[in-house]
């Protein structure tokens, strides 16, 4: 019997695993994207579908699929072993002791939570028909796991410590409020009361909160409370339905963003399955980075209220300053895309493929705002949508929108140029938190070192090859990675995952060329020079001590082999050279 990580390893396959978080496209027999662990422009993230391992040449991130999915999900690995093995089908007999005691308690106890809340809602008719009426249907309510839970203090405390939990968990899970009344009897009282409740998932699609929405009932509380943050739901990094969204998003490589629970799940409903909502929140920096992992066109829709605009105005200019290509969806009729919806679904389905570029849909509601007061227009463009224009990083999209704002207010493109120098000057160009973060390999390996990688590289990838200088190696090597070419030479399997990436990073390097006995003669003279140079180096130094030291002899001895070796060098470089 093969043990669980070897199951799920063969099950699993790593280009569909990773694909699912973020965009790949094929690079040869390999996959490369935009690495997600580090803020860069250009791919320097591969996927290896034949050794099964991903890597990333400009952070050094890299692994297996347990690796990739405790890095991405930010778990630790017995906790990305069961994501996996949920995903392969794969029963893991024990749970893992590793896997956080509390997490688990708490994923488990909100499981039950919601079950409480799901048979709360078969309960209540009123509760019921109330959701039916906005418009979703039965098999909506259920496939995305809403509840209800009735008006009360400790309905789901009762519920949840007769099942052996404790008050303090059920607080630690977001679901209970600690009173801070001496006199009051119990500690704890449920926070959500006389609510339809939505359960909210991570991105692997496990209830970590939820949203719940007033019903039946008056209150000075928010129309939707959600779950505060707790270990598992961090609201800003958490979107409404992007497990169930992550995968269309990634295919159509657009999402779209609503601003509520309901509006996202008829968007669904309505067939609209890359639709996500930010929960009790704006859309924030996090979230655009988990929607740039997988689509670069974002089309955002808000409500028809002025909350709305306020928060439209933020969004919009995040989505730019994160380099989405930005859309706008105009809500046809109702307040919101739920009430659209219910009206309606094919007017969403249209409204999402009218859709305009930003830019152009500030165009459009200057006219509509001002009719032909063209002065009016132009006074309001220098604040209302210039602004947005100087914030594209692409100069050419910069300067179709200058050309397309010049034609609306009847200019030429000069002073709207002058205009956006102006504003990008006045220094916006530091407000954004989405710039590029400077990265910095902490790994910083001498050349030594990285040349014998990309040997023991060739050697792996292109095993049972003979290159006619194995021989040679061993004298060549470094201490540090000796004990890796003998496994190497040896045809051992020690030392697999730092000799896949070396495999696959040669892979890269050297796929078309064309004489790879060469190229491997080439590594191997520059690795002869720089162990030339490393005993030069090392040389220098005791010839320093023994001077120090008045050590006549020792010197005499010390500095001739310098000569001799650096002859050596010299020789070996012009070799090289005359080579080339
Ligand atoms: P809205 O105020 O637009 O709710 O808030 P709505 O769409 O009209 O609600 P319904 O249709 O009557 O049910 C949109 C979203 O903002 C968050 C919720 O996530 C909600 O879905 N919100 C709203 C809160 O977190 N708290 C609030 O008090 C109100
Ligand atoms: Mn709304």
């Amino acid at each position: 019997m093969s043990s669980p990580v070897e199951e799920i390893k063969k099950r699993v396959d790593i280009v569909d695993l990773i694909g699912s978080y973020i965009r790949l496209s094929k690079a040869g027999a390999n996959f490369k994207a935009v690495c997600p662990f580090h803020n860069e422009k250009t791919p320097s993230f591969y996927v290896s579908p034949s050794r099964e391992i991903f890597h990333c040449f400009g952070c050094n991130a890299g692994g297996d699929v347990f690796r990739f999915v405790s890095m991405m999900e930010g778990v630790e690995f017995p906790e990305a072993l069961s994501i996996l093995a949920e995903r392969a089908g794969v029963v893991l007999r024990r749970e893992d002791p590793r896997l956080s005691g509390e997490r688990r308690k708490l994923l488990n106890l909100i499981l039950d939570a919601t079950k409480y809340f799901e048979s709360g809602l078969a309960k209540s008719g009123a509760a019921m028909d109330y959701l039916r009426t906005r418009g979703l249907k039965d098999e909506t309510i259920k496939n995305f796991r809403l509840g209800f839970i009735p008006d009360g203090w400790d309905n789901l405390l009762n519920y949840l410590t007769q099942k052996g939990y404790k008050a303090e968990e059920v607080g630690k899970a977001g679901f209970a409020i600690s009173s801070s009344n001496p006199n009051s009897r119990t500690k704890y009282y449920d926070r959500f009361r006389s609510r339809i409740m939505f359960p909210i998932a991570d991105s692997s699609g496990r209830i970590v909160g939820f949203s719940g929405r007033i019903f039946n009932k008056e209150t000075n509380e928010g129309k939707y409370i959600n779950t505060p943050n707790t270990v598992l739901y961090d609201k800003s990094k958490i979107l409404y339905l992007w497990d169930r969204a992550k995968n269309d998003v990634r295919k159509e490589n657009s999402c779209v963003v609503v601003e509520g629970q309901m509006d996202a799940l008829m968007s669904h409903q309505a067939g609209i399955t890359n639709t996500v909502a930010t929960s009790g929140t704006a859309l924030g920096f996090a979230h655009t980075l988990l929607i740039k992992r997988l689509a670069s066109k974002l089309l955002l829709a808000f409500d028809n209220d002025t909350a709305g605009e306020t928060a439209s105005k933020r969004a919009y200019e995040l989505a730019l300053d994160s380099g989405f290509e930005v859309n706008v969806i105009e809500v046809p009729e109702g307040k919101d895309p739920a009430e659209t919806l219910a009206l309606d679904p094919e007017l969403w389905v249209g409204a999402i493929k009218n859709a305009k570029p930003i830019i152009a849909f500030f165009l459009d509601n200057l006219g509509k705002k001002f009719g032909g007061d063209m002065h009016k227009i132009r006074t309001e463009a220098r604040t209302a949508v210039l602004p947005y224009v100087a914030r594209f990083s692409s100069e050419i999209e910069k300067a179709h929108w200058v050309q397309e704002t010049a034609k609306i207010l009847q200019l030429k493109e000069e002073p709207l140029w002058e205009e956006i120098k102006k504003i990008s000057a006045s220094g916006r160009a530091g407000d954004s938190q989405a710039k590029e973060v400077k990265f910095v390999d902490v790994a910083l390996k001498t050349r030594r070192h990285l040349v014998e990688e990309r040997i023991l590289g060739m050697l792996v990838w292109k095993t049972g090859t003979s290159f006619g200088v194995e021989a040679n190696l061993k004298d060549l090597f470094s201490k540090e990675n000796s004990t890796m070419l003998e496994a190497v030479l040896a045809g051992k399997s020690d030392f697999e995952a730092a000799l896949s990436k070396f495999a696959l990073e040669a892979e890269l390097l050297y796929g078309d060329a064309d004489d790879m006995a060469g190229e491997v003669k080439s590594l191997v003279s520059e690795l002869e020079r720089e162990t030339v140079r490393a005993k030069l180096e090392s040389l220098a130094e005791e010839i320093r001590k023994t001077e120090a030291a008045g050590e006549g002899a020792k010197l005499a001895e010390y500095l001739n082999e310098f000569q001799e070796t650096s002859r050596k060098l010299n020789y070996l470089w012009q070799e090289a050279n005359l080579k080339k």
